[in-house]
């Protein structure tokens, strides 16, 4: 299908509504959209494929916007099979292409294709400029986010930045293509967070780098490679990358994550959340043998003060949570604060095992923490009244 967007350029991306892993790890409910572009100014250009499973829909778009013109560039500014899977297909259905891409992304894409597809390629990097007409696309090396060979480029013709994976989202969002059809711009947040934070979290200051580079650009359009296109308010997605690529929290709130085999820990994590709402604060409780990590991980991007309650497991950590915390050390978050609380029946170590997992991150970790034996008693109850306390005044 034919679908202008503005100016000379067209959406010929799709929607996978039935795809229930994105890289077989994420959990997406509402489907994963993978976004491509054409331009048609005096040349036309292809910017990016798509992923395999929408092959025949991306191809039969690509078909239908060209409507018999040949097709001169296909640019490639992620080389990640999500967007470069239909790659070879393309290059084969338009022998006059040009392969335009960074040195990186050719290696990466003959190893994915095992070809060599030099004689077909022109390289672009940082600041070069590919002139299609009346509009042109100039590079911005993007590295890390969030491969290394990542661009994104710029059209100054009509103040479009086309982000790669920056800005983009899980989900497919109902028919919407556009921000500007969500009832509540805040709508997008949650699922760009969760894809942000489990996609490009560790590399917040690559995206800060990026995003240092954007500033000195003036874009009244972001067309990321998955998700919403942002046809306006591209300030709120750039004000959300910058909170979240600097490890800011949106939420002073607290997050209190709990892992439990008895429900006794499960006991303690909801009596410190009840004490929590009595002195005013808010929490958010979350199993973590029920949650799948991806949210958890969003939510830790999302709330100042994260508490992390668990037994003791063979002398070390209740197995869900020591997969959690070893995740949450490789996001590299920080800025956080961080409270403990422990259970066991003989030796109790889980306090300290959680600590020296997350010793490493630059956040603050309380030093008063809870126990619990076995079971809450009126030793733990006080202890969880006191860390209570020291939450709500911090
Ligand atoms: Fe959507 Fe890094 O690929």
């Amino acid at each position: 299908m034919k679908r202008h967007l503005f100016d000379t350029t067209y959406y010929v991306g799709a929607c996978h509504r039935t795809k229930t892993l994105f890289e077989n790890l994420f959990p997406i409910p509402n489907g994963m959209r993978y976004n491509s572009y054409i331009i048609k100014d005096e040349k036309t250009a292809l910017l990016d494929t798509a992923d395999e499973s929408v092959g025949e829909e991306f191809l039969e778009n690509v078909i239908d916007t060209l409507e018999g013109k040949p097709l001169d560039y296909l640019v490639v500014h992620h080389a990640e099979p999500d967007h470069s899977a239909l790659v070879l297909k393309i290059l084969n259905l338009f022998p006059a292409a040009k392969l335009v891409t960074s040195t990186q992304s050719l290696k990466y894409l003959n190893q994915f294709t095992g070809r060599d597809l030099s004689a077909r390629a022109e390289i672009v990097k940082d600041g070069d400029e590919l002139k299609l007409g009346k509009r042109s696309l100039t590079f911005i090396a993007a590295p890390m986010v969030h491969w290394p060979e990542v661009m994104v480029s710029y059209d100054k013709s009509t103040s479009t930045l086309f982000s790669a994976d920056a800005f983009g989202s899980f989900g497919c969002s109902e028919g919407n293509l556009f921000i500007s059809g969500l009832n509540n711009i805040g709508d997008w947040t949650d699922e760009a967070r969760r894809y942000y934070s489990n996609i490009v979290g560790r590399f917040g200051v690559n995206v800060t780098a990026l995003l240092k580079k954007a500033a000195a650009l003036k874009i009244d359009r972001i067309l990321p490679l998955h998700g919403l296109i942002f046809d306006t308010n591209c300030g709120f997605a750039i004000d959300k990358y910058s909170l979240w690529s600097s490890y800011s929290a949106e939420s002073k709130d607290v997050l209190i994550v709990y892992g439990s085999m008895y429900q006794n820990t499960k006991k303690a994590a909801e009596i410190l959340g009840a004490q929590l709402s009595q002195n005013g604060v808010k929490s958010k409780i979350t199993d973590v043998s029920y949650t799948d990590f991806s949210y958890i991980i969003s939510d830790i991007f999302k709330y100042e003060k994260l508490v992390f309650a668990c037994p003791t497991y063979y002398g070390g950590l209740f197995p869900r949570m020591e997969q959690l915390l070893n995740l949450v050390k490789k996001s590299a978050v920080k800025n956080r604060k961080i409270y403990l609380m422990e259970n066991g029946t003989w030796a109790v170590t889980a306090a300290k095992n959680m600590s020296d997992l997350l010793s490493d991150l630059k956040v603050e970790i309380c030093e008063n923490k809870v126990t619990v034996k076995s079971a809450c008693n009126s030793d733990s109850l006080s202890q969880i009244e006191a860390l209570a306390k020291t939450i709500s005044n911090s």
